[in-house]
């Protein structure tokens, strides 16, 4: 998604806003585009592409200025290009925009209609246009933005300047994320923390609906609609951890090579071996409240998603609780069934998902109470849930979650023990079992890691197919659906993900000797289902590589390949089985020579609808 990095203060506004964006990048983006000012007049330099491209152009043309503002574009409206980069500029008014505004082409024909004329497919340009259009010598360009503000529908988080007001920088949010950094007179804008956290660690975090006025070395906050605002800064105490490869080629291996550790940090300090119990400091909930909910209702995107449903698995088969799972873009446009009686989980590597932000808002909006379980520190998820239970799996820069992924699972898991502990379901005996499970969890992973040469075997043995079915049940559907979602995104091959024992009833119609199927077969109670499946398939003339557990020669029988995967037990198999496919997938792309870190059309965080 857009990233966006504004600074105003005494030195060169460029190194700080190049800086901040190349922090952003995990963001995903296609073009960038950066802006200063000097004493009143404004520069603007943008490029396609990576921001390798505009460090090349700032070489061959320099910016310099004390303001300025920076933008790093993940394509909405109008497609990647020179044109489409920001900064936008409108008459004299320059905009960086995050979001995106819905009703920008009945203001886009209005705006032609009084004589302005367009240079890109934008929404944003609109917002440049239409400050431009209010800013007038009885109004003030402050009251210029407020008043364009109040014509837009749609989200933004949005940096704006103007050649005739060079002292000022205004800064506004409704709906996508933004903080300010403030160093003595200097401030700097982003939309991540990490972007600016090298300069300052006084951070105020501004909510929707504000809008704030740096001017002179002071910041004035306001609600968009008018009437200032008290705002207190906070002190960041913890440290953004850096990108480093550390001798992976890409951020991807590193991620997955990282998760017996990221595996331990989700554990570490939480359980209580001899309660058979966890404890989960950012909980808020004691155990009579927590036993008091009558149904969960765990509420995601993509693979935080694909989290949600391994869940449900853990927490009605142990906690005996109804769990629904919902996908946000959809539960938050239709009305949904909860009440103060419901426990909504959204889950959320990045805290900042449009559709699962607007998730937990309409929950909460219906008095539910709100724990999220999220990765990043002080997200917006974060900071509106009641209670919040961290995933500690720290900085993920791979575009494909991996390591956030596994340790959702486990988050999961322990929160599955604290419920089952509060209302009974799980007795002391099987509380300190399922943490004993725990302990073997990391040393697993790393032995599943050492399958990544039979792994690329079978990449290679499959590198021409366009399409892939992954096959598994109970709790292994998720973790085939998780596992299709990973192939499609880094190595562009279809794939799809199906409950083993729904073939039958139409998918099984695709099958070829063209068409891989990876099944999963873990030695859960499914086995023995899941090995009928496979022989429908392989009865077809379908070519089966099987994912199964150690020991479990017979299972492969008929596969091409048979992959022996740790068995950790049944509730934690998932973990094992996602990381053998996260392989998979990262062999497949690798030898199609696609850019796993940053695959075409995808972003880390997806600040839009
Ligand atoms: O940050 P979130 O967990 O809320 O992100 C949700 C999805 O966008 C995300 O899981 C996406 O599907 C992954 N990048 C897929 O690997």
């Amino acid at each position: 998604m857009c990233g966006i990095v504004g600074y105003m203060g005494n030195q060169d506004a460029t190194p700080v806003i190049m800086s901040g964006l190349n922090l952003l990048e995990y963001r995903g983006y296609d073009s960038a585009g950066i802006c200063t000012m000097a004493s009143g007049a404004v520069e603007i330099r943008r490029s396609s592409g990576k921001l390798v491209n505009l460090e090349r152009l700032l070489k061959q043309q320099p910016l310099h200025g004390n303001i300025g503002i920076g933008h790093t574009r993940w394509a909405t409206h109008g497609k990647p290009s020179i044109a489409n980069a920001h900064p936008h500029k409108g008459g004299s008014v320059i905009v960086v925009h995050n979001g995106i505004i819905e009703n920008y082409l009945l203001l886009k024909d209005e705006l032609t209609r009084r004589g302005h004329q367009f240079l890109s497919e934008t929404d944003t340009e609109v917002i440049s246009h239409l400050i431009d259009e209010k800013f007038t010598a009885d109004t003030s360009f402050e009251e210029a933005v407020r008043q364009a503000l109040k014509e837009i529908h749609g989200v933004y988080a949005l940096c704006a300047l103007s050649e005739k007001d060079d002292k000022t920088l205004i800064v506004a949010k409704s709906g996508s994320p933004m903080v300010i950094g403030i160093r003595g007179n200097e401030y700097f804008v982003a939309s991540d923390m990490p972007a600016i956290i090298c300069y300052t660690r006084e951070i105020v975090i501004m909510e929707d609906g504000e809008m704030a006025v740096i001017r002179n070395g002071t910041v004035k906050f306001s609600a968009i609609g008018g009437g200032e605002l008290e705002k207190i800064s906070r002190i960041i105490d913890w440290s953004p951890l850096k990108a480093e490869n550390k001798g992976f080629p890409n951020h991807m291996l590193k991620e997955i090579h990282e998760q017996p550790q990221a595996l331990r940090n989700v554990v570490a300090g939480r359980v209580r071996e001899e309660e058979g119990d966890v404890v989960l400091e950012g909980l808020n909930l004691d155990d009579t409240s927590l036993k008091s909910f009558e149904r969960l209702c765990l509420v995601a995107c993509g693979t935080s998603w694909h989290a949600a449903l391994v869940g449900k698995y853990l927490i009605e088969e142990y906690c005996r609780v109804p769990v629904d799972v919902e996908i946000a873009s959809e539960f938050r446009y239709r009305d949904p069934l909860v009440s103060r009686k419901t426990l909504v989980i959204p889950i959320s590597q990045s805290g900042e998902t449009a559709d699962t932000l607007a998730a937990l808002r309409e929950a909460r909006d219906k008095d539910a109470h709100i724990v999220s379980i999220c990765n990043v520190a002080d997200s917006s998820i974060a900071r509106e849930s009641h209670g919040v239970i961290y995933t500690h799996a720290g900085l993920e820069i791979g575009v494909a979650s991996t390591k956030t992924f596994t340790t959702q699972l486990v988050a999961l898991y322990l929160l599955t023990i604290r419920l089952g502990r509060a209302n009974g379901r799980i007795d002391l005996r099987k509380g300190q079992e399922m943490i004993a499970a725990l302990s073997g969890l990391p040393a697993l992973v790393e032995k599943t890691l050492g399958l990544d040469s039979q792994i690329e075997e079978v990449a290679c043995e499959y590198l021409t197919s366009w399409d892939a079915i992954y096959l598994g049940r109970g709790i292994s559907y998720p973790i085939a659906l998780e596992g299709a979602l990973k192939l499609k995104e880094i190595s562009y091959i279809h794939a799809d993900g199906y409950p083993a024992g729904e073939m039958k009833h139409g998918p099984i119609a695709l099958i070829d000797v063209d068409m891989p199927v990876f099944i999963l077969a873990p030695r859960d109670r499914h086995l023995v289902k899941v090995q009928s499946n496979m022989e429908e398939v392989v009865a077809r003339g379908g070519r089966v590589v099987v994912f199964c557990s150690e020991g479990d020669f017979k299972t492969g029988k008929g596969a091409e390949y048979a992959l022996q995967i740790p068995w950790a037990g049944e509730a934690l198999s998932p973990v094992l089985f996602a990381v053998a496919l996260q392989l998979l997938a990262y062999n497949f792309a690798i030898l199609k020579g696609k850019d796993v870190d940053k695959p075409r059309n995808l972003a880390k965080s997806v600040t839009v609808e």
